[in-house]
């Protein structure tokens, strides 16, 4: 699964949630950079893309509970949710964002 977006639909230190093949993905841009992992929180079906961005740790911390999951492993690195998310592969190719399918 794979889809591409226009990077300027991402703002600098925020989450974007977007559909790829029908799945949810939150997608976060530090700067030139784009991280990827799956949108829906593993701990209540809560989208984490509304919650904040922690660009100096590469976080995004769930609204409702506060679990910072990594947008580099998926994992959470606080509690209370113990499960990881799915990594999506980011990649920026010009003013083009890809994501993809499959953990990175
Ligand atoms: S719903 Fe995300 S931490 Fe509880």
């Amino acid at each position: 699964m794979s889809a591409s977006f226009p990077l300027s639909r991402f703002a600098d230190g925020t989450a974007t949630r977007v559909e790829v093949d029908g799945v949810a993905v939150a997608v976060v841009r530090i700067q030139e950079r784009v991280l990827a992992i799956a949108d829906t929180c593993s701990h209540a079906a809560v989208s984490l893309s509304e919650g904040e961005v922690w660009c100096d740790l590469l976080q995004l911390e769930c609204p409702k509970h506060g679990s910072a999951f990594s947008l580099v492993t998926g994992e959470p690195d606080t509690l209370p949710a113990t499960q990881p998310v799915e990594v999506f592969q980011a990649s920026v190719q010009g003013d083009t964002v890809v994501i993809s399918g499959g953990p990175s």
